[in-house]
């Protein structure tokens, strides 16, 4: 080749992997795929160690490591004390903390206050990928060991086989209960959308649920609707209470953290979101895009979780989002106060000399309703911003029972 020839073949060649470099630049930071990775390998159709995973989906290893990252847990009675004396006579007026990062189930299920264990064996469904193995192992039985009988068996936090098939990585219901509650609504469970299954993972623990009288299997009130009123109904229907409070003699029902029930028909969800959709926001990690797998305040990671919809600026949603939470907080005390009254009244005429017992039970009964609605905003996580109308709505309804509890408490006596 002489001299020409080369620059010839250069003036060809060096165009073309200019442009080739470029494509494939081009074509592997592009981003808009969400990183996979795998199975490069098959991970165990029971493989409860999510470290284990890891080998193959490394960039969702590393997410979910971050969630360490998420400790704090402050008690709730340190902004709310009048749910020490509404929770009476139930483990919860012994402790209750806000939620931290999934990866620390285990370590804070162990480190529980004991007036909480009573409930045995079932506390650790929602808190570790082992427990659908358990539940093979023992069957019914499960539900009836005892807290300290099923604890040492217990190592792992929640973690991917929670909401994944190992062999195809789709998402999946595990915890029989809510595949029950579907089924009882007449869904088909093998006919969920992706996008329902979004939020639905989440609704195997984030829901409120009740241990069946007898058999103490977890079951989810829901057969009359998910909402407030709905469930209250059913509980009703049933004659069903946990507990009775030692003041005010009412027979109680828990709800529990119902984020699912409160998140439905909300204006969200009216729109089409799931909870994944806020708290696992496609996030970039180097050139990779993946769903987040850090579950934790959306406000944290508001420029991925809001702004791909809102475009009014960060500062603005965190106001929104703050500005809710305040009216909320600041009713829901009005509410908690006004139960406290509640309970106070029946005490006293609970020990009057005369009294009209029909109208005792029935200011029993208004308290009964109050502590209810009352109680579903208060353990429900994220104070209302997931249903902002709905949950100033039931906290109205109890504030209303509870004036209801209170007049007729002092008419009982004859105060
Ligand atoms: C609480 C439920 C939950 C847990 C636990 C969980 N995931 Fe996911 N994962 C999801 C959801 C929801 C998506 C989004 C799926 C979709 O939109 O189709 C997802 C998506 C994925 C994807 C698909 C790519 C992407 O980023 O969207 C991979 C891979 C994945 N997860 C791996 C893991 C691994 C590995 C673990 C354990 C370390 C894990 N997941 C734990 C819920 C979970
Ligand atoms: C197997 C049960 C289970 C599943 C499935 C589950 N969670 Fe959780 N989640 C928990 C428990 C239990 C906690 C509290 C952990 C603690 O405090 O030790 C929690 C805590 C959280 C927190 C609070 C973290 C904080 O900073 O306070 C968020 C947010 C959350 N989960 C969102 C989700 C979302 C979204 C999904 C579905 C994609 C989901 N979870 C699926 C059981 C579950
Ligand atoms: C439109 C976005 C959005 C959707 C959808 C959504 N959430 Fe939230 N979630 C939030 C915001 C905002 C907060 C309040 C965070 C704060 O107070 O810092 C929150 C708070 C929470 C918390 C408490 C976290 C903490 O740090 O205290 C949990 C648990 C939770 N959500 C679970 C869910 C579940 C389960 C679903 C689906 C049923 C869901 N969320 C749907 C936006 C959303
Ligand atoms: C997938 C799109 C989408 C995402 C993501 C989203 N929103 Fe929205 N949001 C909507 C739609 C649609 C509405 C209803 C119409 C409207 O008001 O614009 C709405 C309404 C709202 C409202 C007013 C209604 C109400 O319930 O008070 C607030 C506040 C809000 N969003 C905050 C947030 C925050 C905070 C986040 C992130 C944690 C978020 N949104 C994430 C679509 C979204």
């Amino acid at each position: 080749m002489n001299s020409d020839q080369i620059k010839k073949l250069l003036l060809v060649t060096v165009p073309i992997v200019v442009v080739a470099l470029a494509a494939a630049v081009f074509f592997f930071t592009r981003n808009n795929a969400v990183t996979t990775l795998g199975p490069q390998g098959t991970i165990a159709a029971n493989e409860t160690r999510s470290a284990a995973w890891a080998a193959y989906y490394p960039v969702h290893w590393d997410s979910y490591q971050d969630n360490l990252a998420n400790k704090e847990k402050p008690s709730h009675f340190d902004t709310k004390p009048y749910l020490k004396n509404i929770y009476a006579g139930f483990g919860f007026s012994a402790e209750y903390n806000e939620p931290r990062g999934h990866v620390f189930t285990i370590e804070d299920i162990n480190a529980i206050d004991p007036a909480r264990k009573k409930a045995g064996a079932s506390c650790f469904t929602c808190k570790s990928t082992q427990v659908p193995e358990m539940m093979a192992k023992y069957g019914d039985q499960y539900y009836l060991m005892s807290f300290d009988e099923i604890k040492d068996q217990i190592t792992e936090p929640i973690g991917c086989l929670d909401c994944h098939d190992p062999a195809t990585m789709e998402l999946r219901l595990t915890r029989p209960a809510l595949i029950e509650a579907l089924q009882h609504q007449g869904k088909d469970v093998s006919k969920l959308t992706n996008q329902e299954l979004r939020s639905l993972v989440c609704a195997q623990c984030h829901v409120t649920y009740y241990f069946e009288p007898g058999s103490k299997k977890i079951a989810f009130p829901w057969d009359k609707g998910v909402k407030a009123d709905q469930i209250l109904d059913y509980y009703d229907e049933e004659n069903f209470s946990e507990w009775v409070h030692p003041d005010a003699g009412t027979g109680l029902v828990k709800p529990r953290h119902a984020e699912y029930e409160t998140f439905m028909n909300s204006t969200h969800q009216s729109a089409g979101l799931a909870c994944a959709d806020c708290h696992m926001p496609y996030t970039k990690v180097g050139n990779k895009k993946l769903s987040s797998h850090v579950w934790q305040s959306p406000l944290n990671n508001i420029e991925n979780s809001c702004t791909t919809c809102h475009r009014n600026g960060t500062e603005w949603l965190v106001d929104r989002v703050k500005t809710i939470q305040g009216q909320v907080k600041q009713t829901q005390d009005l509410a908690g106060n006004a139960v406290v009254e509640a309970i106070n009244e029946l005490k006293l005429s609970r020990a009057a000399p005369q009294v009209d017992q029909a109208k005792l039970e029935e200011a029993m009964e208004m308290h009964r309703q109050a502590q209810w609605y009352l109680d579903f905003v208060v353990v429900t996580n994220g104070y209302g911003f997931h249903n902002p109308t709905e949950t100033l709505n039931n906290l109205g309804t109890a504030i209303d029972y509870a004036h209801k509890s209170v007049k007729l408490a002092r008419e009982a006596r004859g105060a």
